[in-house]
């Protein structure tokens, strides 16, 4: 016979389990510094305030938002909304600890621990920055730093065995030939430090100085990411990795030890440490490139503190070979189309060795036309921006490679011309770009970002070359994207161009005799 709901043992039974939870949870207080580990996904940490069975969250460190939640019967469940909605459930294990799984919305779930933790370690205190003065130039990338990197695409779900493969498939591509050099290992392959303070990489990244003589021994060279923060930003698998505040000599020491050419410094929580004045950024970045530099080995500087203070002034001042411009970048036109026309007017502020970054590219993640890739690339030459792929290099399309790997294109990117990139014309959405090359020659494009085919158009006699008027010599044209010559005829060049799609001109003066 089955037992009665309401028998009294039962009963008995229900009412001390309660007790027990309810004890469990009025004793915990789980106010205090937490930090939420996730194997091989770092760290983020949170602070927490508990008043009743009500929790709220706030990340002392990191670009995390604001969490609320309850603690109920040893169960905890702390969410913020959003787009990226996140949610952490857990279960109390004992005051100290709770397992938890993490949740962000269109995500797979990630299972981790909050672990009790110091608020010197969750939120160290702010350490003096040194005294402004200007990091001599490394020397460095004399042009636009070529390579590939990891974050575009993989995020922080990406291991050594990936990377391998993308220096593989750089030199069996073509892409090295083109001109690509650098695999950049972004953020997700730390795990923390070591007893003596030096920075490890994660079960994902079990020996980074052997990647690094993988990488060189196909002929290209490597980088790696860290921030100024305690923390990175916060990846796709839980939470931030190790950054190099406090360590940044160390760690500069430990990248050129291992072998690294390139690193990529990312604001990330530095902003829960220093303030958000130009000052504070410029003293960050000037401390990492002091220390770059001291270690002796040649490593390009790429700063990425999202154009903050308008970094374009003094990027080079803190010894960085390029530095991002803008927030990142999304495999999608209207973020492409914005990020990439906003450079025009910081364009001057380009030159040998100090380039403006206006994010690495999308082309061949899926998310833009041919046009739109093809537009992304033109304007990313014209601008001289580095060219650092986003893709899976493993797997890419005849269309992909040709977009990429376009030897005329990647020319002008690469060309050592005198002046930059200006706008010759806007009228509504149709822009003409023009940029001065070397050997008297100019790139032309011919830009359609609006929603209907468009006819673009410019006068020749607008091009201005050295050696006098264009009509007391011949030009030639080539269309850089079809690859073939264009009738130079006439006062004007006018094309029909499709939807978010480009005409690249390359114009020069015919060589041979004159008119
Ligand atoms: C920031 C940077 C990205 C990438 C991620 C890693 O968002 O701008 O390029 O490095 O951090 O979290």
């Amino acid at each position: 016979m089955r037992p009665s709901p309401f028998h009294p043992r039962r009963w008995a039974v229900a009412a001390a389990l309660t007790l027990a939870a309810l004890a469990a949870s009025a004793q915990i207080d789980l106010t205090g510094y937490w930090a939420f580990r996730v194997k091989d996904g770092g760290v983020n940490y949170m602070q927490l305030q508990q008043t009743g069975e009500t929790v709220v969250s706030v990340s002392p460190a990191g670009r995390g938002g604001s969490l609320a939640g309850t603690l109920h019967d040893g169960k905890l469940h702390l969410a913020a909304t959003g787009p990226r909605a996140t949610a952490y459930d857990g279960a109390v294990e004992n005051a100290n600890r709770i397992a938890v799984t993490m949740q962000v919305t269109g995500r797979d779930a990630v299972k981790g621990t909050l672990e009790r933790v110091t608020r010197e370690e969750a939120l160290p205190s702010r350490l003096p920055l040194p005294q402004l003065r200007d990091v001599p130039d490394n020397g460095l990338g004399r042009t636009p730093p070529m390579g590939w990197n990891s974050w575009n695409k993989f995020a922080d779900v990406f291991d050594d065995s990936t990377v391998r493969g993308m220096a593989d498939a750089m030199v069996a591509s073509g892409m090295s030939k083109a001109g690509y050099t650098y695999i950049v290992v972004d953020e997700g392959w730390t795990s923390g430090r070591d007893a003596n303070g030096n920075i490890a990489g994660n079960g994902k990244f079990p020996d980074m100085q052997a990647l690094a003589a993988y990488v060189h021994s196909k002929g290209l060279k490597i980088g790696i990411y860290s921030s100024p923060g305690p923390q990175s930003c916060s990846g796709k698998m839980g939470g931030g990795y190790q950054g190099s505040y406090g360590h940044e000599e160390q760690d500069a020491r430990t990248f050129a030890e291992w072998g690294y050419d390139y690193l990529k410094y990312d604001w990330c929580s530095a902003g829960g440490i220093y303030g958000p004045t130009r000052e504070e950024h410029q003293g960050a970045y000037q401390k990492m490139g002091e220390a770059l530099l001291k270690t002796g080995r040649p490593m390009v500087y790429s700063m990425c503190q999202y154009g903050v203070g308008d970094v374009w002034k003094w990027g080079a001042k803190a010894g960085g070979n390029l530095w991002r411009t803008t927030i990142d970048i999304a495999d999608r036109w209207e973020s492409m189309d914005r990020i990439g026309f906003a450079q025009l007017d910081i364009a001057g502020y380009v030159q040998p060795g100090h380039w403006n970054d206006p994010d690495m590219l999308e082309v061949g993640n899926g998310g833009m036309t041919a046009d739109e890739y093809r537009t992304h690339m033109s304007l990313w030459c014209l601008l001289s921006a580095p060219l650092m792929a986003g893709n899976d290099l493993r797997t890419m399309t005849d269309e992909t490679k040709s977009i990429l790997m376009n030897p005329d294109v990647i020319a002008i990117d690469q060309d050592r011309g005198p002046r930059p990139v200006v706008r010759m014309s806007q009228q509504g959405t149709s822009e003409v770009l023009v940029r001065p090359l070397s050997g008297n020659a100019f790139a032309v494009g011919l830009f359609n970002r609006g929603n209907q085919p468009a006819e673009i158009g410019f006068r020749w006699d607008a091009l201005k070359f050295d050696s006098g008027l264009y009509g007391f010599r011949r030009l030639q044209a080539q269309d850089v994207w079809k690859h073939e010559p264009v009738q130079v005829s006439g006062d004007t060049y006018t094309a029909t161009v499709p939807s978010h799609a480009v005409v690249l001109l390359r114009v020069s003066i015919a060589s041979g005799r004159g008119f």
